[in-house]
């Protein structure tokens, strides 16, 4: 139940969630199906929910099983599951004989969007967290507040557990800065749709990954007449390994195997399987690729051009277009190109949570290498000052393993976070001579 603190009229929440992508989509679907949910609230800066919006290509599908819905895992009866919204949508059948496990990004998409409709009362969109203060007043600290910005004021709530699920912040490559010539992968559809009914003759690519592979391969059918240059250091795309006993390794098992393992295994499971998720390409997608330079090259057309082994060196917006200097790795040499754009499909970083959380980082411990110290049930490690429980969805590759800002897990790592933070809750109810007492 929603609370309104004694001094000043606050909302006051058992949980407040900051974000509201699938991650914290899944836990507030957790919370709706079990019984006696905390008090929560969602934040979500986006004005309506949105999931990757800017890479929702026609032809691009999940990396993932639609069996790891937001709820399957935990609860494989769920009304918020992959199949109940296609039974709604009517294709349940016509998906069944489509016979595979990868939906369209955007069929997942629509899935996620239907199921976040449904949890409309718990989130408010437009609301960017800005900031996280304490609460003071006696010797712990069991509240805090959270400021979001509604682009029309700030609003100040109170929270009992914080949940931060703010996902990730593209990564441009070093001293190249975004605007209209220079994109990252992330604004892609954004930015197209700006290019209105102008016929660009030259889109420069910049990265190796599943990202880059499909902007080359939208690009280059979209601009029928333009050159698509796809620039990467490798010496070929390199295929996601996604056979079964390496995806294991996204098992909910794996994360108790990640998270005892001392940290010397842990840099090696991450190395052995960065090439499920990192700079990897669905094989598909590099056959499609590959099909269209070799026609080209028999049509005597080339307009899908490979530069590999090769790195960007500067990108310099101008009036009409934007100067590309890139360098050959194998002989140093440097070239220039000049395209109508640049997409820098360069990945992404987890956001930092240190940002958010203000004056509640001197609480918070981090290890030697100065990263957060997070316990299994995905709560920050703090002094014991700090009764608040900060919880993160995400960022904790470190500790959880390379299942920690992908979908596999969300289902089970919602089911986890949700009962520690009523066990922690039960824990504080419970009157002092009981609790001594057992
Ligand atoms: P996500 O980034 O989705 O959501 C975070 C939300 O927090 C956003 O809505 C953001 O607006 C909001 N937010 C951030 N800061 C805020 C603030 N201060 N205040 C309020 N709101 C704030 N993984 C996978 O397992 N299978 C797949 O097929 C794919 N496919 C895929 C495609 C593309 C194009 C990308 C870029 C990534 C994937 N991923 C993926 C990985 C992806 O990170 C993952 O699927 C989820 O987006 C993780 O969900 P989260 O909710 O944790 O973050």
């Amino acid at each position: 139940m929603v609370q309104t603190s004694p001094d000043g009229g606050i909302d006051e929440f058992d949980v407040v969630g900051v974000g509201f992508g699938p991650s914290n989509l899944a836990l507030a679907v957790a919370m709706t199906e079990g019984g006696d949910a905390p008090s929560a609230v969602f934040l979500e800066r986006q004005n309506d929910f949105g999931w990757h919006r800017g890479m929702l290509l026609d032809d691009a599908t999940m990396q993932v099983s639609f069996l790891k819905d937001l709820v399957t895992l935990r609860n494989p009866t769920s009304r918020f599951s992959f199949l109940s919204y296609l039974h709604e949508q009517d294709r349940l059948v016509d998906f069944i004989n489509h016979k595979t496990l990868f939906p369209l990004r955007i069929e997942f998409h629509d899935y996620l969007e239907w199921a976040a409709a449904q949890m409309g009362d718990r989130v408010r969109y437009g609301h960017e967290v800005i900031g996280v203060r304490q609460v003071t007043g006696g010797d712990r600290i069991d509240r805090v507040e959270v400021l979001a910005d509604t682009g029309s004021g700030t609003t100040t709530l109170r929270a009992k557990n914080l949940i931060l699920a703010t996902g990730l912040q593209p990564l441009l490559p070093a001293g190249v800065v975004a605007d209209d010539r220079i994109w990252h992968s992330r604004d892609l559809l954004h930015r197209v749709s700006t290019l209105g009914t102008a016929r660009p003759r030259r889109f420069v690519v910049v990265g190796a990954g599943q990202s880059a592979a499909e902007a080359t391969a939208f690009l280059h059918e979209r601009y029928a007449d333009a050159e698509v240059w796809a620039v990467y250091s490798r010496f070929g795309y390199s295929p996601a390994d996604d056979s079964s006993f390496a995806n294991r390794i996204f098992d909910p098992s794996a994360v108790d195997d990640f998270y005892d393992a001392p940290d010397r295994v842990k840099d090696q499971l991450l190395n052995y399987h960065a090439n499920t998720n990192y700079s990897v390409v669905d094989s598909d997608l590099i056959a499609e690729l590959y099909r269209r330079t070799y026609r080209e090259s028999v049509l005597g057309r080339p307009r899908l051009k490979m530069m590999n082994v090769t790195r960007l060196v500067n990108a310099v917006s101008q009036a009409d277009g934007v100067r590309i200097t890139v360098e050959t790795l194998t002989t140093g040499e440097q070239a220039v190109l000049d395209a109508d754009v640049l997409v820098c499909a360069t990945g992404y970083d987890p956001v930092e949570p240190a940002t958010l959380l203000g004056d509640l980082n001197g609480y918070c411990h981090r290890d030697a290498n100065g990263r957060l110290e997070v316990g299994r049930d995905y709560r920050v490690s703090t002094d014991d000052t700090l009764g608040v429980g900060i919880y993160l969805q995400g960022g904790t590759e470190h500790s959880h393993g390379i299942s920690s800002s992908l979908l596999s897990n969300g289902a089970i790592r919602a089911a986890e976070i949700l009962s520690s933070v009523r066990d922690r809750s039960a824990a504080r109810a419970q009157p002092v001579s009981s609790a001594a007492a057992s």
